[in-house]
């Protein structure tokens, strides 16, 4: 009876709040581009584009060794627990030897630094970027597109060392390559943290667009995983004029339409699904424990970043655990049951350990933690932007263990222009790191598809209906 009561009433409840939903969009919030997130109050605007290297102090090096080689003993995992208690601590304690005594930060900082890169200060921050020319011959055709890259947590632009020549790189093929600007968010890596609160994704959607104009780029295309998904999505609401098209490997409607048509679909599938991909979205009791399972670390981010900040800037073990723990569950779901979770299967061991010294030698755990906090808030939801439908050409690389599905239609009510979908064979939450060929093919097909619809456009002179 009970039961029965509580459906109808969640059903009246979605249907009002559908129709609400539907009738007003919510107006494009008003995000100031000038606001000021660093020291003081200066406004005296240094416009320098600095080249940088990254170059750690020995003593950082030093007492991180010394750190590791205090560790104190680990209690033993549950039997047989895998990662399903959170990291291995046996496993873990192998990871930390090599990083002990095998990880060679010397070697490891000069492979980080074979790309340029630079930083200038945008409202008040220093960002970080690589920027990266294509090699194109002279006096080629070849038509050079500025390229956003943007990661996001826990992951930084050590998962852009593989798919950057990647897209740098011309294709017989295709007559256009492209000229990547990969950032490191504001609070994360190299670039400066707000030193007052607010900067939320939306908010950092701002300072890159302002980074782009800064390197000379009114328009360009974006590809963003992640916190990067988020990042690039907005500027199709916030810029529309400044993005040629947007290409997401983690696709999300956050709108409150998208929980009335996910539940919704639970009584009537074909309202939001296909059956082919039925399973990756239903039963809604299954998916959503498994969301609670596994969505613990962004409660706390959303709320504490601060005390959990304390306890991994501390100490080097607890940063490896809880960073590399995502690298194995949100690559396969699957990982968690075995002892070593499966880490190296698709990553080798100096590249995750090159990550987490992204936040070690940074001392950046806790910045980067904080954007949960700014994006997860009264001011961030009432802002609305997650309603509001993006009307920039869009396509989704949907990879098979991504850690949270939707269907193609509930995905369709917030990215209005999705001109390419694809599900791609393997692969999960850190594509770019990951599965690098995959994501950088399905990207040039993407913008293929708008640059040759931009030429024959100029042909005809018809207008694009991109
Ligand atoms: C690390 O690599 C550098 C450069 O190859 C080398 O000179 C140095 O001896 C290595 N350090 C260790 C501890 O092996």
């Amino acid at each position: 009876m009970w039961k029965i009561v509580f459906i109808v009433l969640l059903v009246i409840f979605a249907v009002s709040r559908l129709f609400s939903s539907y009738a007003d969009v919510p107006e494009v919030p008003n995000i100031p581009t000038d606001q000021h997130w660093g020291p003081g109050e200066s406004r005296i605007v240094n416009t320098n584009i600095r080249p940088f290297k990254i170059d750690v102090p020995k003593e950082i090096i030093d007492d991180l060794n010394a750190r590791l080689s205090r560790t104190r003993s680990l209690r033993k995992p549950l039997d047989s627990a895998g990662w399903t208690y959170g990291v291995n601590s046996e496993h873990l304690q192998t990871v930390l030897e090599y990083w002990r005594t095998k990880y060679n930060w010397t070697e490891r900082q000069t492979l980080l630094n074979k790309y340029p890169q630079f930083k200038t200060n945008i409202q008040g921050l220093d960002i970080h970027f690589y920027h990266v020319k294509p090699t194109v011959p002279k006096g080629s055709s070849v038509k050079v597109l500025p390229l956003l890259l943007v990661h996001g947590w826990p992951g930084s632009v050590v998962e852009f060392q593989k798919i950057i020549p990647l897209l740098t790189t011309p294709r017989s093929n295709n007559d256009f390559v492209f000229e990547v600007i990969a950032p490191s968010l504001p609070g994360y890596g190299f670039s400066d943290a707000a030193i007052r609160p607010g900067l939320g994704n939306a908010q950092m959607s701002v300072v890159l667009k302002n980074l782009m104009s800064r390197l000379g780029f009114e328009k360009f295309y974006t590809q963003g995983g992640d916190w990067g998904s988020l990042i690039t999505a907005n500027m199709g609401v916030l810029f529309p004029d400044s993005v040629f098209g947007i290409h997401l490997n983690a696709c999300f409607s956050f709108a409150p339409s998208a929980t009335i048509w996910t539940i919704f679909g639970s009584f009537v599938p074909s309202l939001t699904i296909s059956d082919e991909h039925w399973s990756k979205m239903y039963p809604l009791s299954h998916h959503w424990s498994r969301m609670l399972e596994e969505s613990g670390y962004l409660h706390l981010q959303a709320t504490k970043p601060d005390t959990i900040g304390t306890a991994l800037t501390d100490s080097p073990a607890g940063l490896a655990a809880y960073i590399l723990e995502k690298f194995s569950t949100w690559t396969n779901p699957e990982f968690r049951f075995s002892k070593d979770g499966r880490l190296l299967e698709k990553f080798n061991i100096d590249e995750l350990l090159d990550n987490v010294m992204v936040y070690w030698v940074t001392n950046s755990i806790t910045t980067s933690m904080r954007l949960y906090s700014e994006s997860f808030n009264k001011a961030h939801f009432n802002l609305r932007i997650d309603s509001i439908p993006i009307h920039t050409p869009l396509a989704c690389a949907i990879f098979p263990h991504e850690i949270f599905y939707q269907s193609e239609a509930i995905l369709r009510s917030r990215y209005a222009n999705m001109i390419q979908i694809n599900h791609l064979p393997r692969g999960g939450h850190f594509a770019a790191f990951e599965e690098p060929q995959l994501l950088a093919d399905d990207f040039w097909s993407f913008v293929g598809l708008i640059e040759k619809k931009e030429k024959t456009t100029q042909k005809t002179g018809k207008s694009s209906e991109l």
